[in-house]
């Protein structure tokens, strides 16, 4: 298996004009609004957004905190619904699809990234890994283990596996939830700040390996955050503010 982080520093650039051109759509968001309700407080979290991402893009979104960048990876990633608007996914619109095809969507397209890793203290490396894998009907035991070790392999962590994640540096922590997105197989990886929580070298990393998974596996990539520098290594830069899209 290829490490991915090893081979990054090969680039062959798609731009987001090509891609529109040739690549079909992945996620069509049409008017999505979402309005919070709570007792004393309205919010309207994203208003009327129309945004359409195409297969193998590396799109990142930035505005200012509170502009609605989660709530919107939230609705794209299916754990969130909207309050109005369609999306679809593969052209057919989400709210065709029934419950159960809806988890599988969930569970077998889409991988999450987020700042704060979310993996379980108590598990190892390796059982964290597989976690998502055992909601996965018809992979059973023997495969669910050559996943987990393929994926932690792609990112550099073959060494670490039995380790637990309290052992692990943040950079590393943060590779270990990429393996977990990594070993579902998903078309489509969404990250909300990936790299928010890790000093600008591990961050540095972190960005290669994503920029990897998208060049060489052709992984769709939606990366919320809020470093420019990041942000402008991707294809396509999308700006918020005040729940739009500004740019
Ligand atoms: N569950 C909720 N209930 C009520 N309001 C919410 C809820 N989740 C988010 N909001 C509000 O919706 C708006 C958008 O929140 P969101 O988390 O999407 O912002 P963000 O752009 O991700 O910000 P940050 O950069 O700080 O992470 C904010 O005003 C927030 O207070
Ligand atoms: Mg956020």
């Amino acid at each position: 298996m290829e490490n991915i982080l090893a081979q990054s520093a090969v680039r062959p650039q798609a731009t987001a004009a090509t891609l529109a051109a040739t690549a079909q759509p992945v996620i069509q968001l049409r008017d999505i609004e979402k309005v919070y309700q709570t007792k004393t407080i309205e919010t309207v979290a994203l208003n009327r957004v129309n945004l359409t991402i195409h297969k193998g893009e590396f799109v990142s979104i930035m505005g200012p905190s509170g502009c609605g960048k989660s709530t919107l990876l939230s609705i794209i990633g299916l754990l969130d619904e909207p309050t109005s608007g369609v999306i679809e996914l593969d052209g057919r619109p989400v709210q065709s699809y029934s419950d159960k095809e809806l988890a599988a969507l969930r569970n077998q397209k889409i991988g999450f990234v987020f700042q704060s890793y979310h993996l379980i203290n108590d598990l190892s490396v390796l059982d964290n890994v597989e976690l998502p894998l055992l909601y996965r009907s018809g992979v059973g035991g023997r495969e669910r283990r050559e996943r987990a070790y393929a994926a932690l392999d792609k990112v550099g962590l073959s060494a670490r596996t039995n380790h637990f994640p309290s052992q692990l540096s943040g950079g590393q922590r943060q590779r270990v939830a990429i393996a977990r997105a990594l070993a579902g197989n998903p078309e489509i990886i969404l990250a909300d700040e990936p790299t928010g929580n890790l000093d600008s070298v591990m961050g540095e990393e972190i960005m290669d390996l994503l920029l990897g998974l998208n060049r060489q596996e052709g992984t769709t990539i939606v990366m919320v955050t809020h470093d420019e520098q990041q942000a402008h290594k991707t294809q396509r830069l999308i700006r918020f503010f005040d729940g739009s899209q500004v740019q």
